[in-house]
Formats: structure tokens, C-alpha cells, sequence
């Protein structure tokens, strides 16, 4: 234990070398102590023999494709079955209280479908470039991985992740509060080059991306943000993309919402104006509080949450030295900072971000603090590089109001008590 205390972690603050030592002499029954604890009832964890220990175990082969242990067989995607009338047509959502890092395993990624996962067969795949260009085109998979290829890790948000805590407190879990987002590194080509060539006309403005799923699910796309960043992914965390995320091929737009992320991408139609699909007009709007709606609506913006403890990850230690860790993301950059409180946002310190801080991508951050047993008010507060900082919920209903599904990225509190358990609650 050579970890210092961090200095950020300032009063409340603890150090886990002066907790480890307070807690061997005084044989406490938390972390260190229940190891000195046990050693004295004679722990069978120690003293009885094991079968790992004793038979040979599976044979190399024995699972070609290698799953988790089955001890984390509850380390799964759920859904909430009242919030969609059919699992066609419905959103699970990832167990961010179960991962650690920034990147999201590719079987946890959350889904959301229009029309169920379409199961694309790689060899009847064609991508069509047509409308506002010099000579329409028709892309094979191979044609595509025939263009110089590219890296990126970025965070996908569904535009709904929160949306349903616009009016209080509700889901209680930051998997269903806010597991609609996975941050995975894709291997793909750059739409600009493949939009090339095909040729642009001079007055090409817009694309529409085309799914090839049931849902045919489209939107309008500014050509602009097309040529900037947007790739078209074949790979995610270097295998090809599961059906879910859109085999064979899926749009990435960093940063904007993932409703733009077309998956089973199969027609880009280029055009001079928006074409006002069925996902941008019925849907994915933001209704104002004066009844008038925001439109194109397309950065994800700053944004953060606590994933442990939260109310799946309850604290079971009771007291003493306390890691929380969370979550922050922004679409318009990196996250310069996090802020965290434990008393409903009256004193904030400084979280330590660990691990890579990349732009449009998840940020992991902790906050080490000695646990005095007494209820908690947790928050996080991410500030983006462009210096903008995360509202709180009573901040961003001045000006958006209640009517709102999309776009909710106010600071979520999450209330400790003194057994332990987590709940979703709101300070005002
Ligand atoms: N693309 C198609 N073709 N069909 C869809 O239903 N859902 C969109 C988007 N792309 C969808 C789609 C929505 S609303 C989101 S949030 C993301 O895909 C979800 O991506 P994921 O399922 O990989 O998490
Ligand atoms: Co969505």
C-alpha cells in the first residue's frame, strides 16, 4: 500500500496507509480487518481444499470463443419493460456500475433498435452513394476496407439516456439512469474519402444515412460534420462490429447523438436541403416549456455520473476508506475536470482522472474519501475543454422546461445512507 493520499481528497480526504494500520491494531471488521478477522476463525476459504486447485481445468479449445467467468453472469445488458411496447422497438441499457476504464465490452454495449437487429449477410452488403454527386456509386465490404483505415475511440449517447428523469427522480440504477452510452475504439474509413469518390456536386449540402434494417431509419446529416470526423466503422474494439452495433457497417458521428449513428448503413444520399425524416421531425426534437420545439439538436453535451457507488453498487464496507469512481463525456471535446461532492453540491473537490483523456470519449475519474458512516448526497460535475460546465437539473429546467425526453445532461445525486444502499433522489 505505497498509495498516496490524493491531495485533492483534502478533509474528507483519508489515507488509506493511516487506514490500513488504524485498522489492523484495532482489528476492525472492514477490508484489512476482516482478512486478520478470519485468519483467526480459520477461514475455509484458506483451509479447505478447492477443485481449481485439486483437478486439471478445461482444455485450451475448449471455448473457441472465450466468454466472461460465470461468476459475472449478472454482468449483463437489461431493459426496462414499461418503457417500450415491444423489444422491437426498445433500448437496454449498458452496466456502467459493473465496468471499469473507459472502453465498454463489446457484449455490453447497449442497443437500440427501431425494428429488432437486422442479421445482414456480409456478402449480399452494398453501400449505394447517390443524389448530389458525379457518378453514383455502389460499395462492396471489401471495396471499403480498401481505403486507408483509421483508429478512433469515441462515446455513442443515445439522445434519450436520462430522459426519463426530465420531470424527478425515477430510475434507480445509473444503468437505466444513464446506461445508454458505450465507448468502444472503431476501425473504419473516413465518409470524405469514400464521398470523393464519388464526386460532390457544388451545391451538395446534406446526406442522409440509411439503415438497412426494417426501420430503414434515416436522418439528415450536415454535409460539413461529414467530411470533418465521421467514419464508416466496420470494426469495434477490433472485431468486426456485433449485429447489434450494425453488421457488417455503421455511421459514426462523433460526438452528436446516437440516433445519426446509422447501423447496417446502406444507402448515403447526398441533397441541398434537410429531408425532414421521421426522426428528426416526430422525433428526436426538444420540446421547449413555451410548447416550441428545439431542432437539430446534434451535440451530446457535457456530461458525467457516479457509477460507484450508486444504487446497483450499494457500499458494503459500511465505513471507513471509500473509492467512487464515474463517469464524463462531452461531444464538443475532452473533459478538463470533475468536480465532486458528498453533500448534495454545498462543497466540491477536485476528482482525479485516470487513464486516457481523449476527445468525444468516456473519462474515468475517482475520488478516494474516508466514509464516516453518516447519509451522503453524492453528485459529480464534468467541465468540458471548452470550459463549459455540467448544469444541475434545476438549472437546465429554467431553460428547457419538463416537456423534454432528449438531451438531459443535468448532475445526478445519488443519496447513501447509513446502511449502505443507494437511491436515486434530487436536492433542490
Ligand atoms: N440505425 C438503424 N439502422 N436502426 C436503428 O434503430 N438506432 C439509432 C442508431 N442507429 C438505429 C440506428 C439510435 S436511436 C441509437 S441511440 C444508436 O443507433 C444506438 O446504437 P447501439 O445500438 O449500437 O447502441
Ligand atoms: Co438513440
Amino acid at each position: 500500500m505505497t498509495q498516496k493520499t490524493p491531495s485533492t481528497a483534502g478533509a474528507q480526504g483519508g489515507s488509506r496507509r493511516a487506514f490500513l494500520k488504524g485498522g489492523l491494531a484495532a482489528g476492525g471488521a472492514v477490508v484489512a480487518g476482516s482478512a486478520a478477522v478470519a485468519a483467526e476463525k480459520s477461514d475455509p476459504a484458506i483451509t479447505e481444499p478447492k477443485d481449481w486447485s485439486q483437478f486439471l481445468g478445461d482444455g485450451v479449445d475448449a471455448h473457441p470463443y472465450g466468454m466472461p467467468s460465470k461468476f459475472e453472469n449478472g454482468v449483463v445488458r437489461r431493459n426496462v419493460p414499461w418503457l417500450t411496447a415491444s423489444p422491437e422497438s426498445s433500448v437496454n441499457f449498458t452496466p456502467l456500475y459493473k465496468l471499469e476504464g473507459i472502453i465498454t465490452p463489446n457484449g455490453l454495449c447497449f442497443e437500440r433498435h427501431h425494428a429488432g437487429r437486422a442479421e445482414v449477410d456480409p456478402a449480399q452488403y452494398r453501400l449505394m452513394i447517390n443524389g448530389l454527386v458525379d457518378k453514383p456509386m455502389v460499395f462492396t465490404l471489401d471495396d471499403l476496407k480498401r481505403f486507408p483505415r483509421v483508429n478512433h475511440i469515441y462515446f455513442l449517447e443515445c439522445a434519450a439516456n436520462s430522459g426519463m428523469e426530465w420531470r424527478g427522480a425515477q430510475l434507480n440504477g445509473c444503468q437505466f439512469t444513464h446506461g445508454m452510452v458505450h465507448n468502444v475504439m472503431y476501425t473504419g474509413v473516413r465518409l470524405r474519402d469514400v464521398l470523393a469518390e464519388a464526386g460532390l456536386k457544388n451545391n451538395a449540402k446534406w446526406l442522409m444515412p440509411e439503415g438497412a434494417d426494417a426501420a430503414g431509419m434515416n436522418r439528415s446529416l450536415p454535409l460539413e460534420k461529414g467530411l470533418d470526423d465521421c467514419l464508416i466503422a466496420h470494426a469495434m474494439n477490433g472485431e468486426a462490429l456485433r449485429p447489434e452495433q450494425g453488421y457488417p457497417v455503421r455511421l459514426v458521428v462523433p460526438g452528436w447523438e446516437g440516433n445519426l449513428w446509422v447501423k447496417w448503413l446502406r444507402r448515403i444520399e447526398v441533397g441541398d436541403a434537410p429531408w425532414q425524416a421521421r426522426e428528426e421531425t416526430s422525433k428526436y426534437t426538444d420540446l421547449l416549456g413555451d410548447g416550441k420545439a428545439r431542432r437539430f439538436t446534434w451535440v451530446m453535451d457535457c456530461k458525467s455520473v457516479i457509477t460507484n457507488p450508486s444504487p446497483q453498487a450499494p457500499l458494503n464496507h459500511k465505513t471507513g476508506f471509500t473509492v467512487l469512481s464515474g463517469l464524463a463525456w462531452s461531444g464538443r471535446g475532452r473533459i478538463s475536470r470533475v468536480d465532486v461532492s458528498i453533500d448534495g453540491g454545498k462543497n466540491w473537490r477536485t476528482a482525479r482522472i485516470d487513464g486516457p483523456s481523449l476527445p468525444r470519449s468516456l473519462h474515468r475519474f475517482y475520488y478516494e474519501f474516508d466514509w464516516d458512516g453518516s447519509p451522503l448526497l453524492l453528485q459529480s460535475r464534468a467541465i468540458d475543454t471548452t470550459g463549459y460546465v455540467q448544469p444541475t437539473k434545476g438549472e437546465l429546467r429554467k431553460v428547457r422546461g419538463t416537456n423534454s425526453i432528449y438531451h438531459n445532461n443535468g448532475i445526478q445525486t445519488w443519496h447513501v445512507k447509513a446502511n449502505g444502499e443507494v437511491e436515486n433522489v434530487e436536492v433542490s
